[in-house]
């Protein structure tokens, strides 16, 4: 099925997925999240697809956060399945997936939109940026991951204050509490996402598919030194791993085949 708010384009092994709703400020309807779904799916059955990188069209917004119109009338259920939905559908679903997922974060990156640039691997600004989470002064709390990866990239105090405040920071103060990896100017923020995606793709799919299960154990409460025990031994019966290690060996790159 085509998509309608989304759009995909591949080239060089990275596929670049576009929130195109740029006269909403590409907020996310819960069909676009149903296509994001969608989309983060064929990217992970995709042979020739290494990396994602997630950015929002025009140059105003990422995404302005889960489309307010859409729910400001949900009944507490209705509320709780949205939430639970919006984590399994999309925001856990990038953050498990085997394929590094940059986040290319163009514009504004607000509630729901910076917890979806929070579930990607790796965040690049543009200067212009601005990110928060503002749920509680619609009188709501972040419910796409917010309360919890917040905490995990810039601290428990700084993302009490972030959510508290409900203000936002620029792209500058995001660098320096870590929320983003790094800024650039807009015209160079997808080239900097596209230099970091070849420098991923010089290297073992199976290893860094291994190594996304074993950071996330981690952080998920899930005994992450004995998953990495795990997927590290698994490593040594990939194809991957043979021609990594040989190729070392011989003084030659490797070709590695992701299996
Ligand atoms: N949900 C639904 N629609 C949204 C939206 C959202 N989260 N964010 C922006 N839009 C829509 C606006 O309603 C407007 O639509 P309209 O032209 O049909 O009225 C359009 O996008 C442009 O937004 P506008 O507010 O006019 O742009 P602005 O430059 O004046 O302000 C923001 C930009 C980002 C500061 C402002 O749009 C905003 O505060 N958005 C909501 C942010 C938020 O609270 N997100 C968390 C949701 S849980």
């Amino acid at each position: 099925m085509p998509y309608k708010n989304i759009t995909l384009q591949s080239e060089n092994n990275i596929t670049l997925v576009t929130i195109n709703r740029p006269d909403k400020l590409n907020a996310l309807n819960i069909e676009t999240i149903d296509e994001l779904h969608r989309a983060f799916l064929e990217t992970e059955n995709d042979q020739n697809c290494k990396v994602i990188i997630l950015t929002g069209s025009g140059n105003k917004a990422f995404v302005a956060g889960a489309d307010i119109s859409e729910f400001y009338k949900f009944t507490v259920e209705q509320g709780k399945q949205l939430s639970a939905d919006g984590h399994t559908k999309l925001f856990n679903l990038i953050e498990d997936l085997s394929k590094p997922v940059i986040a290319a974060i163009n514009g504004f990156a607000l509630g729901g939109g910076l917890e979806l640039a929070m579930s990607c691997h790796i965040r690049v600004a543009s200067n212009n940026a601005k990110m928060g989470l503002p749920e509680v002064s619609l009188g709501v709390i972040p419910g796409y991951g917010g309360t919890q990866r917040l905490p995990q990239l810039v601290g428990k105090g700084k993302a009490m204050e972030m959510i508290f405040t409900a203000q936002m920071i620029t792209a500058q103060d995001a660098l320096n509490c870590k929320l983003v990896n790094y800024v650039t100017s807009s015209e160079e923020l997808l080239n900097q996402c596209k230099e970091i995606a070849t420098q991923i793709c010089k290297n073992s799919p199976t290893a860094i598919s291994a190594a996304v299960r074993s950071i996330n154990a981690g952080f998920a409460g899930n005994n992450g030194l004995n998953t990495e025990i795990e997927e590290f031994g698994k490593c040594f019966g990939t194809a991957d791993f043979k021609e990594g290690t040989l190729a070392f060996l011989e003084k030659r790159k490797p070709q590695f085949t992701g299996c």
